[in-house]
């Protein structure tokens, strides 16, 4: 990255908690503050060149302006920036793989000053103590990469350009995830930078609150520069499958209503996860499904454990198996190759997600008018979709092994996230009005039709800033706890996001 500009060096902070001796200056202006050298943060400013592709947004259904896009090398020039966004009255937000869905990672508004953390990528192995230090501009492919290199993993998403900061600030779900917990479960520590600039840890020992909070909803709480994760050994047989359908919608709903019974019920391994996907069909009136998922040990009892599933649905029209080590699970899950150097890719798309509640599975009712929608509905709305009946919970889930109270991610009951995404044609704005109203009215096939107050979730990775009770779906009853956090951590809103704990009205 090309020094564009320095920022000044302001004095360091010693403050502790509490007694923030750093406030506004009266929002002395940006580009003064920039222009006096003193300090080496690599900065772009509007106007400059490589500011279009900094603020490029994974998402082009947002285009955002900020400020500024800092690319800081070291947890202390985090801070500076930090301080730099106190003194010109801006907000600060973090960016690590910027795959948010509604481009969290630019603030979300014209005036933040970004902290692309692309920069700090090292990732400190201990062999010993089987833990690992990732400083949070890793993305996940480089991160598997070099933990399997140690014969050690955790359990996290499969696209390899995800950023660890979004993953691990949110959850973290992946094929590994009903064995291993989701990716923040596995955090033992992390150092913060504070929305006043100071440099400190969260652990269960120190700034606990804290700790409890930036598991969950961390972007609203301060910026993660290294997070500590306790990892697991790498399994060493794995088994990749994949299974095919072609249905008319009635009998779509028997196959989810199945998978729903098997996944609730079925005495399922915790080394099993997989989602079931539903596609647009050649034939309206169709949906196409697919179950696709992770089995982390021996091939042979494989076809046992899906037995009772397929019993009870049509023969599929295609199988597939791919066993290997873990590295080579991950390679099939990344659609071939976990490398995170080549240009990435961009999409137009909007998404929604439900969180099922184990304690009230989803009506047949409700499974039903879901598939009338889709087959209908989806069959006529142009560009690609896909839904993704993800499963996180049935017996031995390590993810509902925790109590809702334990971090801020709630959701420890849940059955399924389902995943609801719509691109444009094309996979270019504008987005039409199509894709909002299939994912609305598939949402809402659900939800109206099961009984009143059914108490569903959604998945905060999977950002929906459509959605109207946000608060509650997202992090349910432990929403009142993080604005107590929030009110000591960050009172002013620094932090400062849409759909973010504590945001201005
Ligand atoms: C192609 C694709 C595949 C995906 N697959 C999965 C999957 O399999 N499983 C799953 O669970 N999720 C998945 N996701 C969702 C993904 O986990 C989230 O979008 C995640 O938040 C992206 O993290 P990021 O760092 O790349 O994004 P960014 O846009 O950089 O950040 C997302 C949010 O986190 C905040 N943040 C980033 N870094 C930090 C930090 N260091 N400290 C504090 N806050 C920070 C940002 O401010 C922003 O609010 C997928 C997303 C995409 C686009
Ligand atoms: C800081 O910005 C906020 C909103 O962007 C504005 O309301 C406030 O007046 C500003 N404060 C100063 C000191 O400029
Ligand atoms: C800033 O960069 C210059 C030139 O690369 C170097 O000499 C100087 O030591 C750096 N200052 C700091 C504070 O890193
Ligand atoms: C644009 O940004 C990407 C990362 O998003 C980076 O890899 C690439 O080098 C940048 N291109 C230019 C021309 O600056
Ligand atoms: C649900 O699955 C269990 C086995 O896990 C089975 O005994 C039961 O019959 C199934 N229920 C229905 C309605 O299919
Ligand atoms: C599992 O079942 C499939 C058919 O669905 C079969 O092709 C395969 O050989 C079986 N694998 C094992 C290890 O038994
Ligand atoms: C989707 O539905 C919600 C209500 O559930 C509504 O608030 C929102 O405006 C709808 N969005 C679109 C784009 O139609």
């Amino acid at each position: 990255m090309n020094k564009i500009s320095t920022i000044m060096r302001p004095t360091i902070l010693t403050a502790s908690l509490g007694l923030l001796i750093i406030s506004h200056v009266n929002g002395q202006s940006l580009k003064d503050l920039v222009s006096q050298i003193g300090y080496n943060v690599s900065i772009v400013l509007p106007g400059q060149p490589g500011y279009a592709n900094a603020t490029k947004p994974f998402n082009l259904r947002y285009d955002y302006k900020p400020v500024a896009v800092a690319f800081p090398v070291t947890s202390h020039e985090v801070s500076e920036v930090v301080q730099l966004g106190l003194k010109s009255n801006h907000t600060v937000v973090a960016r690590s793989g910027g795959h948010s869905y509604i481009a969290n990672g630019l603030g979300g508004k014209n005036d933040a000053i970004v902290i692309d953390l692309r920069n700090m990528k090292s990732i400190t192995v201990d062999d010993q103590r089987n833990t690992a230090v990732v400083q949070t501009g890793n993305l996940l492919g480089d991160i598997l990469t070099t933990l399997n290199e140690h014969d050690r993993a955790l359990p996290h998403g499969t696209c390899p350009y995800v950023g660890i900061g979004g993953h691990a600030g949110y959850g973290g779900y992946g094929f590994t995830s009903r064995m291993w917990g989701l990716t923040i479960d596995r955090i033992t520590s992390i150092e913060v930078v504070l929305a006043n600039g100071e440099i400190t840890t969260a652990s269960e020992t120190s700034n606990k609150d804290l700790f409890w909070a930036m598991r969950g909803a961390a972007g609203s709480f301060g910026i993660a520069t290294a997070i500590t994760f306790s990892t697991f050994p790498a399994p060493p047989e794995t088994t990749i499958f994949s299974y095919s359908w072609h249905l008319p919608a009635a009998e779509a709903a028997s196959v989810l209503t199945v998978f729903q019974n098997f996944t609730l019920t079925g005495d399922i391994p915790p080394q099993l996860a997989g989602e079931l996907v539903i596609t647009k069909a050649d034939i309206r009136g169709n949906v196409n499904l697919g179950y696709a998922g992770g089995w982390y040990a021996p091939i042979a009892q494989l076809n046992a454990t899906l037995a009772p599933f397929f019993a009870q649905v049509p023969a599929p029209i295609s199988t597939s198996f791919d066993s290997g080590d873990y590295l080579h699970s991950a390679i099939n899950l990344a659609g071939g190759s976990l490398q995170t150097i080549s240009p990435e890719g961009t999409d137009t798309f909007y998404a929604k997600s439900l969180m099922t509640p184990s304690s009230q599975p989803m009506s047949l009712k409700s499974i039903q008018a879901l598939m009338e929608v889709v087959s209908t509905v989806g069959f006529d709305t142009p560009g690609w979709w896909f839904f993704q009946v993800e499963q996180v919970g049935g017996k031995y889930s390590a993810i509902n092994a925790l109590k809702a109270s334990e971090t801020a991610f709630v959701h420890r009951d849940s059955l399924f996230v389902i995943q609801f995404y719509s691109s444009s044609p094309g996979n270019t704005p504008p987005y039409p009005q199509t894709g909002f109203n299939l994912l609305n009215a598939s949402v809402d096939a659900i939800v109206s039709n099961n009984r009143p107050g059914w108490n569903y979730g959604a998945y905060a990775n999977y950002l929906d800033d459509e959605l109207p009770d946000w608060s509650y779906r997202y992090y349910g009853s432990n929403y009142q706890r993080l604005e107590g956090v929030k009110r000591i951590y960050d009172p002013n809103d620094f932090f400062s996001l849409p759909l973010g704990v504590g945001r201005r009205h």
